[in-house]
């Protein structure tokens, strides 16, 4: 199984980790066994929800820092996916390029062990699981269809995976960047396609004033406006400018609004500390989900006995 996006996986089981339901695994899952987390960028929740999730589940996680393992430098994607997946239950990985990451999960489909996209450049499906868990640990006993974010910033990888998960839990998302960083064709495709699959009755929408998305929203949900791997595109920061997440804009949205961010955060940015630290947020809930929702993953996913 090959998690590279939230569509990769069955919208029931999206559904199942964000209700928390476990999968088959237990505090044995892993028992004797190793996973393999390798990152090409920095991480600290990612990296630390899958230390927890693998100790959770019995097994012990092996950590590889890009820069030593030299992809495609040192040794072709594949080779090292292949060399992993022999020796490891579980394949996970944070890569700059979500084509390395495609390369290397088509080296080892078929081998029964599973990879896992712990970020790339288009998409970070484990960040979404934990987002969707938030919002209905934060809405108890609102049916998810009754549920609307906005996310007002950056079209980018946390977006991408975040609105596929909307869909498959069946929450309703309004996506609002600025011209020239909206999603294309193709993602609004992928979308329509993932709902159709789905059988969700999620209305997604794109805007461009976030003036106009929040009204009527009961998250509303930011991330850095220069991504990792991104820091020559100085000219982003004065288009998203009107895009910070302020006082006045949650204002705007529903009185029980709550607000999300992957972290880590830029107060004054995309974010104003005082939104950040306020009442309405609810990020350390949500960095704490990271943990439970790598678990609920992990354990469905199983991984090669032996
Ligand atoms: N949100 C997130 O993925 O955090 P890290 O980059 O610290 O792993
Ligand atoms: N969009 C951000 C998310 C970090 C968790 C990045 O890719 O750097």
């Amino acid at each position: 199984m090959i998690v590279g996006d939230i569509d990769d996986l069955e919208a029931a089981t999206v559904r199942d980790i964000a209700a928390r339901k476990r999968g088959a695994g237990s505090s044995s899952h892993f028992a004797g066994r190793t996973v393999a987390a390798v990152f090409e960028h920095a991480s600290l929740r990612t990296r630390s929800a899958v230390a927890g999730a693998v100790a959770a589940l019995g097994g012990i996680p092996v950590f590889f820092a890009g820069e030593e393992v030299g992809i495609d430098q040192r040794e072709r994607a594949e080779d090292v996916a292949i060399l992993l997946s022999r020796h490891h239950s579980l394949v996970s990985a944070r890569l700059r390029s979500h084509s390395t990451f495609t390369r290397m999960a088509g080296a080892i489909e078929g081998s029964g062990v599973p990879m896992v996209n712990l970020l790339t450049d288009y998409a970070h499906p484990t960040q979404a699981l934990a987002d969707v868990m938030t919002v209905q640990d934060c809405f108890p006993g609102r049916p998810a269809e009754s549920l609307k974010i906005a996310y007002v910033g950056d079209s980018n990888n946390v977006a991408r995976s975040l609105v596929k998960a909307a869909i498959a839990t069946g929450m309703s998302i309004v996506v609002a960047s600025p011209e020239g960083y909206s999603f294309d064709g193709d993602d609004r495709a992928s979308f329509e396609a993932y709902r159709r699959a789905s059988g969700s009755a999620s209305t997604v929408e794109f805007g461009v004033d976030p003036l106009e998305v929040v009204p009527g929203s009961d998250v509303i949900y930011t991330d850095v406006w220069v991504s990792m791997g991104q820091e020559t595109m100085v000219e982003k920061a004065a288009a998203f400018r009107p895009y910070q997440v302020s006082e006045a804009l949650l204002d705007r949205a529903n009185r029980e609004a709550i607000v999300l961010h992957c972290l880590p955060a830029h107060r004054g940015s995309e974010i104003t500390a005082e939104v950040l630290e306020g009442p309405r947020s609810r990020v350390w809930e949500q960095a704490k989900n990271r943990l439970d929702a790598m678990v609920a993953l992990f354990s469905m996913l199983g991984g090669r006995d032996g």
